[in-house]
């Protein structure tokens, strides 16, 4: 009854600000006398404001659901779904971000400099897309008027952002004793691991803002080392207070976060302070477009590490290594050398060895995670019941149709094992988490020995008959 209510009032609320959304602006500019960009702005924030209401009113239902849901069989299903919609806003909204930032750092490699290049330009470029011709200038400064429809390109970085922060909750702050904790690396508290794990996206910030401040315009090698040692450092540190799997989605979240701070503190008020200077015919500073185009190309060697450090979480073999912040270091270097390599490229200038080189790093971490080449021979054959009695014993209690686990209420994927079938179907994922990466079970709740491990092993190598 009381939820009854509650959705009905939110309902009606959220009705009412659809409603405004479209009829506001048409009412305030019959009403307004004053003139017109004063009226277009007040319009633009009032329907910011409706905007930001209609966010939070289904922010609001969505907390009610979870309440009403929570503690019956219908919170995973709630968590699973909240799970798919905010992925798939975040994986949409990066990429409209990264595809501007891949774009604008192409643009700014291949204008043409030289050739018919009007005074007050910096260069140009002719593009064909979608049936139609392009022509683009860059200005040196600014336009002498600056124009009414001025597209900045920021919503995208903050878009994404933000649906990334939500899905960390959703799916690793949540459950945080499971997900986010693994007691073997260290025992503490989940809220002692939310704690740290948000603190340290903002001290990654000021140390990455400070490095900026006093090196990148005097060393730009010292800059990028110091960088990349900070940035190991902070896959060092993850990886031994979070389980694995969370220490890499917190390096990635780590770098994305820097990447957002840049556009939201850096990138965006520089364009502010330029358009601004302009409008009002004062001297621009160019030291303000320089920082911005510095942060921005941070951001685009960025990018190819954070997308790996993103999918790497489906893949067990990169955080299941035994020194996980090894693989981190090792991809984020070939990554951003990759991107390297594609910037040099665009500016038509040809490095013989820096695309060899990434691929040698990258495919170092493909090496050095690759299973062990002699592993502990198998004495005799293994039986199935043997192999049955550990699995009902180390993961029936998550991976089966009634699951007894405190966390885990429905099978984990749809993993189950309560018959020989399920266990057999599921062999080579069983090797692959159990023997090869040691992910699984999860952070090793139910204590499973090595000697069990190889007996799995064994088991699978011999032919994983169920006699
Ligand atoms: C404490 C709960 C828990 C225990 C115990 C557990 N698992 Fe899991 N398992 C999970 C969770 C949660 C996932 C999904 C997240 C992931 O892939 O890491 C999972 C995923 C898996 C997957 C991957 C499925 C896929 O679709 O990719 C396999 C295989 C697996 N477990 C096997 C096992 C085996 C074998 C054991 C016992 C040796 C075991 N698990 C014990 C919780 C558990």
């Amino acid at each position: 009854m009381f939820y009854t209510v509650l959705y009905l009032l939110l309902g009606g609320i959220l009705l009412m600000l659809v409603v405004m959304s479209y009829h506001l602006p048409a009412l305030l500019k019959k009403n307004s006398k004053t003139d017109n960009e004063k009226t277009t702005a007040k319009i633009n924030s009032a329907q910011n404001y409706i905007y930001v209401s209609i966010i939070l009113v289904i922010v609001a239902a969505i907390i009610c659901t979870y309440l009403m849901a929570k503690g019956t069989p219908w919170e995973a299903h709630l968590m699973e779904w909240l799970n798919i919609v905010i992925r798939v806003m975040h994986i949409t909204f990066g990429i409209a971000w990264i595809g501007a930032s891949f774009y604008f750092v192409f643009l700014e490699n291949a204008l043409n400099r030289t050739e018919d290049v009007r005074d007050e330009l910096a260069g140009n470029l002719w593009a064909v897309h979608g049936g139609g011709f392009y022509y683009l200038e860059k200005y040196k400064t600014a336009p002498k008027t600056i124009p009414k429809h001025l597209h900045w390109f920021k919503y995208e970085a903050y878009f994404t952002w933000l649906s990334g922060f939500c899905l960390l909750f959703v799916v690793y702050y949540f459950n945080a004793s499971a997900f986010l904790i693994d007691k073997n690396v260290l025992d503490i508290s989940p809220l002692t691991g939310v704690a740290i794990g948000i603190g340290s996206f903002i001290i990654a910030w000021i140390l990455y803002d400070i490095l900026c401040k006093t090196l990148l315009n005097k060393n730009k090698t010292a800059f990028a080392i110091t960088g990349f040692a900070i940035l190991v450092g902070f896959a060092y540190f993850y990886s031994h207070v979070f389980n694995s799997r969370a220490a890499y989605i917190h390096f990635g979240a780590m770098i994305g976060s820097i990447m957002v701070a840049n556009v939201f503190f850096v990138i965006i008020p520089s364009q502010k302070a330029m358009v601004n200077a302009a409008k009002e015919g004062l001297p621009l500073n160019p030291q303000l477009g320089k920082n911005a185009l510095a942060r921005s190309l941070h951001n685009n060697y960025f990018t190819l590490p954070v997308l790996f450090v993103m999918v790497s979480n489906h893949f067990p073999s990169t955080f299941g290594y035994k020194y996980p912040w090894l693989i981190l270091a090792i991809i984020s270097l070939g990554a951003a050398g990759v991107k390297h390599y594609l910037n040099l490229r665009e500016k038509g200038r040809q490095s013989v060895w820096v695309m060899p080189v990434s691929v040698i790093i990258l495919l170092a971490a493909c090496f050095i995670s690759a299973p062990a080449k002699n592993p502990n021979a198998c004495k005799s054959a293994v039986s199935f019941s043997e192999v049955n009695a550990i699995i009902q014993n180390r993961c029936a209690v998550c991976h089966s149709a009634k699951p007894t686990d405190d966390v885990n209420k429905v099978a984990p994927n749809g993993v189950m094992y309560d018959t020989p079938e399920e266990i057999v179907k599921k062999k080579d994922l069983i090797m692959q988490r159990v023997v090869i990466t040691k992910t699984m079970p999860q952070n090793n709740k139910t204590n499973i020995t090595q000697e069990e491990r190889d007996l799995i092993r064994c088991w699978i190598e011999q032919g994983a008959s169920v006699k």
